[in-house]
């Protein structure tokens, strides 16, 4: 019910009075125009991200049917798109060619929606509710959900590799991406998130860590992949990364902060999990207001490490505070 619901009007968490106020543009807020800037071009970019996967995903001659739909289900049930936009903005700052970026785009987006599938299955987070849809397993079965989300991590390097240019470029992309998802990476993570359900005295360290490791690496490839296709020179590479790094952290802060007090028809997602499961959290750990204040520090932080692009890194900076205000 819910997810017929939300699915019919998913657009609706991008009108204007759902952006939040720093995105709206209030003119006496110092990121106004970034902010403007940022709400005008949302969704144009989130379209042409849309189209693109859209592409990518139409069914190959000798892909079982069962999968193919498998793998739209998950991929083009929407979803905020923060990754690939990450990989425009950042190829952007660096004044790069963002339709040249639009591969990498595509190719994260395949692989944070294979997370989210493999992250739902009754073995790992045991969700029924992702992208206001019931989750993969639950329509497809658990089997073709394993497979739909080694698929698509598959497809995403077979894009990477062909139309990344030039081939040198697309080499660095796909071992960036590749060391970001594996097992110091998103996998990595995944499991130390496992293994912390069962952990007696959690330290900070070990809960930074594992947040770094299962959201982080994946954003921060975000931009260094934007950054590579522009040929980023080092000084802005690193600035890129630092705001990845910041960035992440403070996403799944928020994140953490979304699963207690998130509406779940906004976020399109259950919430109460992380308790109920036993979860390391921020909020578990530190409580609310200070990862709150933990999330801000860090988006400061992010925000000061793209200064070095000046107007051209205004839409990051902008998307950094939405980061901070999400309520989805
Ligand atoms: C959810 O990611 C999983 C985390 C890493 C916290 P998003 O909140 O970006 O999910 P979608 O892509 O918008 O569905
Ligand atoms: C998952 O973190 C991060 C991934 C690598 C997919 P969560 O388990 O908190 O993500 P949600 O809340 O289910 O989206
Ligand atoms: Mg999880
Ligand atoms: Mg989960
Ligand atoms: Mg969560």
């Amino acid at each position: 019910m819910i997810a017929a619901r939300f699915e019919n009007e998913s657009d609706h968490r991008w009108s204007p009075e759902r952006i939040p106020s720093v995105l709206r543009g209030n003119v006496n807020a110092p990121m106004a125009k970034s902010a403007v800037l940022l709400h005008e071009s949302w969704n144009a970019l989130r379209n042409d991200v849309e189209t693109a996967l859209e592409r990518y995903v139409e069914s190959a001659p000798d892909c079982p049917e069962p999968l193919g739909k498998a793998m739209s289900y998950s991929l083009m049930a929407g979803g905020k798109r923060l990754r690939p936009i990450l990989v425009l903005l950042a190829c952007e700052a660096c004044g790069g060619d963002t339709t040249a970026a639009m591969p990498a785009a595509c190719a994260i987006e395949m692989v944070h929606t294979y997370s989210l599938i493999h992250d739902d299955l009754p073995a790992m987070d045991d969700d029924d509710l992702r992208r206001g849809r019931p989750t993969n397993h639950v329509v497809h079965g658990e089997a073709t959900a394993i497979l739909a989300g080694d698929a698509l991590l598959t497809l995403a390097f077979e894009v990477l590799a062909r139309d990344i240019k030039p081939t040198r470029v697309a080499a660095a992309c796909c071992a960036d991406l590749a060391s970001a998802a594996g097992r110091a990476g998103m996998v990595g993570g995944q499991m130390a998130d496992l293994e912390a359900e069962s952990s007696e005295m959690p330290t900070l360290e070990q809960l930074e860590q594992i947040h770094r490791c299962k959201t982080g690496r994946l954003l921060t490839s975000a931009l260094t992949l934007g950054g590579r296709i522009a040929q980023a020179d080092d000084d802005a590479f690193n600035a890129l990364t630092t705001y990845g790094q910041c960035l992440g952290l403070a996403f799944q802060i928020t994140d953490d902060l979304l699963d207690i007090a998130g509406d779940v028809e906004t976020l399109g997602k259950s919430t109460g999990k992380d308790v109920a499961q036993g979860k390391l959290t921020y909020p578990a750990l530190l409580g609310v207001e200070e990862s709150q204040n933990r999330a801000r520090d860090l988006i400061d932080e992010a925000c000061r490490s793209v200064e070095i692009f000046g107007d051209r890194g205004r839409r990051l900076d902008a998307l950094a505070h939405f980061v901070l205000e999400r309520d989805h």
